[in-house]
């Protein structure tokens, strides 16, 4: 559920909640949400004596083989936070690594808790720049762990710079006689320096298109500022709300590439399940969510769409079932991918030295979305100031077609919608005349169906979501970059009746996250392709008010090909037991 107290049930057992009057005798809500799951969190742990262990599975980083310097940040607990400001510790770098060349930059995000408590959703900011978006992973009453190392060189020309900052962490969460978890949480950062190359010929960086390629040297937080109760992010709470920051560039920059963060939460959790408002039906536990099962983040730049973000489906550590994410969590929970808008064709509009502003918005959306960004600069260090034209724009309509056969609560919906955005535009530097061309082409589909009076219900969706950047630098050199993201997602429900008030549930999921990647900057070529699969069961034997049995099973098919490493995983675990864990690390494959 991550985020907020009030909707608790939500993220639990999202799917059963519309059930019929003929089956709530047999499968009433309120116990299956409060008594079914307490029972299910006390009894599915019982024989556990050590804290569980759990994980992301996800691609090692390959570090250099240097000695990193390591600073702590941060160390707290985080208690009943709900509500209140982030936690905040002056950051200043180690100079004595950070004067020497650097060549990764690893967060190591570190935490405990035991107890009972819900997935909470947490941000980690440096000068109002977020390093890192994250869900909690649900403790049980013998404790668990889980750590996320993010590379975030990236941020590199951030976290060198000689001052001090301010370090700022928001994680919500709130503690009660029931809910007694607290978060135990460290943060370290990991500089490690390059290694020495003794006979090294690649010196690229006067070079346009490795410069181009290379990290930003200089980062602009688009977030809220401090000081504030909550996290800095912007909440957006409905499809007429947008968030709006004004900020001003330095009149040197050449290229400038805007860095979304977000997450969806309460009646936008589980947005690809909503449906359209005139089939929301009242009951018991309140409306099933609605503005149907499309959502959109809209990027505004002094109120023309520059480019949009037709997000992952990140299922949070409570999400649907817990115990489908214990002990592997699901794709990007512990980490939540970010989004790179190339703002580079629209700088002749920005580079006036006045003040300009980005907005943000949700297509549908619904009560909560926590949205901000990162705006990278890359500057010309020869010259006071670029100029720039934008030489084209156009942004399709969203193209939506939908269909719906329903009678009653049973039926069937299916939603395709595409969109596509293009800009081009010129800058002109020191380093002489560059055009860039910038296309997104996204691509939705969404079939939900519902028989047996909704209590069997399946929705299949998949995302394609196409970004390039294509950059015409002076003497024929270039910069391009591709992407091409495809985000499946199934789930599907059923409750088997069993007579004598008994009953199954039955939950399945796919979940799926594809990108195959390209990026040439100069002599320089990088590829690689992810495609990483996650399959999951859960079913649940209950009789009058209680769990007979449980039995949760998760699969998962990780591939990684790239220019820089290879590495493949597959593994699967039944109840809190690895079945196996095959790990390569070849790539001929
Ligand atoms: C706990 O251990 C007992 C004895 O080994 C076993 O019968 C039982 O199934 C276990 N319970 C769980 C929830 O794993
Ligand atoms: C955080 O660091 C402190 C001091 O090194 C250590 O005692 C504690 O166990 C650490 N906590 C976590 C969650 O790693
Ligand atoms: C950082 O700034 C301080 C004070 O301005 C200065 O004394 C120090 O030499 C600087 N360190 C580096 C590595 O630039
Ligand atoms: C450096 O040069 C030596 C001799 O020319 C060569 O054997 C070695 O492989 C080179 N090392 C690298 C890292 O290029
Ligand atoms: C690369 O070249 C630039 C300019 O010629 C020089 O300033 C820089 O020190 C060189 N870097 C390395 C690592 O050789
Ligand atoms: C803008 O995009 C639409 C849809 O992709 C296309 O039909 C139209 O020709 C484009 N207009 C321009 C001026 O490129
Ligand atoms: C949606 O697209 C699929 C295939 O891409 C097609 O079979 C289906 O008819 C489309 N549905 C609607 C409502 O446009
Ligand atoms: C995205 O790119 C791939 C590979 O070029 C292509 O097959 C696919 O049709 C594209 N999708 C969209 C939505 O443009
Ligand atoms: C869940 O998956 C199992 C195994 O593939 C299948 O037998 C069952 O019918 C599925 N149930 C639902 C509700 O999709
Ligand atoms: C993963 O391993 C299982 C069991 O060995 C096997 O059945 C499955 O095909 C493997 N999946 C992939 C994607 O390699």
């Amino acid at each position: 559920m991550a985020s907020s107290q009030l909707p608790l049930l939500l993220s639990l057992f999202l799917l059963v909640f519309q059930l019929q009057p003929t089956k709530a005798k047999l499968l009433n809500s309120k116990f299956l949400t409060s008594t079914i799951l307490s029972q299910l969190s006390t009894t599915t742990h019982l024989n556990d004596t050590r804290p569980t262990v759990y994980f992301e599975v996800t691609k090692p980083i390959k570090l250099p083989r240097t000695k990193p310097c390591s600073q702590l940040i941060l160390s707290h607990d985080f208690g009943n936070t709900y509500g209140k400001p982030p936690v905040l510790a002056n950051y200043t770098p180690p100079s004595h690594c950070t004067s020497q060349k650097l060549s990764k930059i690893i967060l190591e995000w570190k935490a405990t808790c035991k107890g009972r408590q819900f997935d909470r959703i947490f941000g980690v900011w440096l000068g109002g720049v977020e390093l890192l978006r994250g869900c909690t992973a649900e403790p049980t009453a013998s404790g668990i762990v889980w750590s996320v190392n993010k590379d975030i060189t990236r941020y590199q020309s951030l976290l060198v710079r000689n001052q001090t900052q301010t370090f700022a962490v928001h994680l919500g969460n709130v503690v009660d006689n029931t809910y007694t978890g607290v978060y135990h949480v460290n943060i370290t950062i990991n500089f490690y320096p390059a290694e020495e190359k003794l006979n090294s010929t690649e010196n690229n960086s006067d070079n346009p298109a490795s410069r181009f390629g290379a990290n930003a040297d200089l980062i602009l937080p688009i977030s809220q500022n401090l000081p504030l109760n909550d996290g800095l992010w912007f909440e957006i709470k409905n499809s007429m709300d947008t968030q709006v920051k004004e900020f001003r560039i330095s009149q040197n920059a050449y290229r400038a590439v805007l860095e979304v963060y977000l997450s969806f939460h309460q009646k936008d959790e589980f947005w690809y399940s909503n449906l359209p408002n005139e089939y929301v039906s009242t009951n018991h536990l309140g409306n099933t969510p609605g503005n149907g099962p499309f959502r959109e983040v809209v990027v505004t730049l002094d109120d023309e769409i520059v480019g949009t973000i037709w997000p992952f489906t990140v299922i949070y550590t409570g999400g649907i079932n817990f115990l489908f994410w214990s002990p592997i969590t699901g794709i990007g929970s512990f980490d939540l991918p970010s989004y790179d808008i190339e703002i580079t064709p629209f700088l002749g509009n920005i580079l006036d030295g006045k003040n300009h502003k980005f907005g943000f918005s949700i297509t549908s959306g619904m009560n909560v979305w926590f949205v901000d960004a990162n705006l990278h600069l890359w500057l010309d260090s020869k010259s006071r100031k670029t100029q720039g034209k934008l030489l084209k724009h156009n942004v399709s309509a969203l193209d939506v077609h939908s269909q719906s056969d329903f009678t009653g609560l049973d039926g069937t919906l299916l939603t395709n919608v595409s969109r596509s955005i293009s800009s081009t535009g010129w800058v002109k530097s020191s380093y002489g005349e560059m055009t860039t061309e910038w296309i997104q082409d996204f691509r939705y589909s969404n079939s939900m169906s519902m028989s047996k009076d909704s209590n069997k219900q399946i929705i299949n969706q998949m995302i394609h979501f196409n970004d390039s950047v294509y950059t015409r630098m002076p003497s024929y050199s270039v910069f391009s970059m591709n992407s091409y993201k495809r985000f499946p997602l199934g789930m599907s429900t059923d409750v088997l009746d069993k007579g004598d008030e008994s009953y199954s549930l039955v939950t399945n999921i796919t979940l799926g996250f594809n990108e195959e990647k390209s990026k040439i900057a100069g002599s320089d070529f990088l590829f690689n392709s992810l495609k990483n699969l996650q399959n999951g069961h859960v079913i649940i034997d209950i009789e009058g008010n209680y769990v007979l049995d449980a039995l949760w099973n998760t699969e998962q098919a990780y591939e990684y090909r790239g220019s820089d490493l290879c590495y493949f995983r597959n593994i699967s675990s039944l109840k809190d037991n690895i079945l196996y864990d095959i790990v390569s690390n070849t790539c001929m494959q």
